[in-house]
């Protein structure tokens, strides 16, 4: 049977994947946003480009959730970017807004979905697409960790002069600031980079991997990343999809693991066709579960924050 992915959210992300998603030919694509007519343009051209990728996906763009219905994975993107000085918590009572009106219209129509949370600040928003759709928790999934991994896979390549591809990384934590680069889990071909950088050079890279999404957007001046956070959600999509089993950090509901219950926040995690299907625990040590466990504060602290208390 033919699977379909509704994106919500049709601006720089939204888009993106959709084009990902129409490029591998994995699904059709429902591209729905609130602006009238802007995802039935968009969704017109990434139409149009099918034939010339040989893509038997079809794209369409729509203003009505109930043309969402029947979708196997929801992705949603739909709120605000970052602007230069802002940090992702910054967009937290607009973007919470946005997030529980979107997950709450788009389980109606898609019951069995899987979603995948791309809006900021990710893993509080994923905690409310969680809460406002009444999902189990293994089908709501934050995308913040592959995003992160590919960041410092990237800039440990160039360090290197190695193919990006060969790096493996691990992110934990939240995606924000006090995000959690794992530098024993990060290789080139599973030699570890301590063996391969010194100590000081691995902290400037994981530095800038931290400081990533800041980076671009004090480039672009307006808007923020687009091409790598929807790289990264088609990565989770696909997982879905394709019932991979891939292991990916992703944003999950802990409850108990890591010694935190309750709460999003970003692990590595087995995803296949019911979303989230394990959650994997590494061995930390001390250090880095102390690090990990100030990132799952400072998460609490968001939802404490919008809730009030
Ligand atoms: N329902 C549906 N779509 C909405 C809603 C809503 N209630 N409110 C806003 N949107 C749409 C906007 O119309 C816009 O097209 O969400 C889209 C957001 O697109 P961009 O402004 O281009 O933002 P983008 O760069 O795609 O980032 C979206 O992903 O990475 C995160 O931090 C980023 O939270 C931001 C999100």
């Amino acid at each position: 049977m033919r699977k379909k992915v509704s994106i919500i959210g049709a601006g720089n992300v939204g888009a993106s994947l959709a084009q990902l998603i129409a490029h591998s030919g994995l699904a059709d694509v429902m591209l729905f946003d609130i602006a009238e007519s802007m995802p039935q343009g968009k969704a017109l051209d990434i139409s149009e480009a099918c034939p010339l990728w040989g893509s038997s996906s079809f794209v369409r763009g729509t203003n009505d959730y109930q043309d969402t219905e029947c979708s196997d994975v929801i992705v949603i993107t739909a709120g605000f970017p970052r602007r230069p000085g802002m940090s992702r918590d910054d967009l937290l009572y607009a973007n919470a807004e946005v997030v529980r009106e979107s997950a709450s219209r788009v389980v109606g129509v898609s019951p069995n979905a899987v979603i995948i949370v791309v809006t900021n600040p990710m893993d509080v928003m994923t905690q409310l697409a969680w809460q406002a759709s009444g999902f189990p928790t293994r089908r709501v999934i934050g995308m913040g960790g592959v995003l992160d991994s590919a960041r410092l896979r990237t800039f440990v390549a160039w360090e290197l002069g190695v193919s990006p591809a060969d790096v493996e990384a691990m992110v934990l934590g939240g995606h924000g600031d006090e995000m959690l680069p794992l530098p024993r889990f990060t290789t080139v071909k599973g030699v570890p980079i301590a063996t391969l950088l010194d100590s000081t050079r691995v902290e400037g890279l994981i530095g800038r991997a931290r400081n990533g999404g800041a980076e671009i957007v004090g480039l672009l001046k307006h808007g923020s990343a687009c091409y790598a956070p929807a790289a990264a959600a088609f990565q989770m999509a696909k997982a879905v999809l394709l019932d991979e089993k891939r292991l990916l950090p992703c944003s999950a509901y802990l409850d108990g693991q890591y010694g935190i219950i309750g709460l999003y926040a970003g692990v590595p995690v087995i995803i296949g066709k019911e979303g989230v299907e394990r959650i994997v625990e590494l061995k930390l040590d001390e250090a880095e579960m102390k690090a990990l466990e100030k990132s799952a504060r400072s998460i609490k602290a968001l939802i404490e924050k919008l809730e009030g208390r």
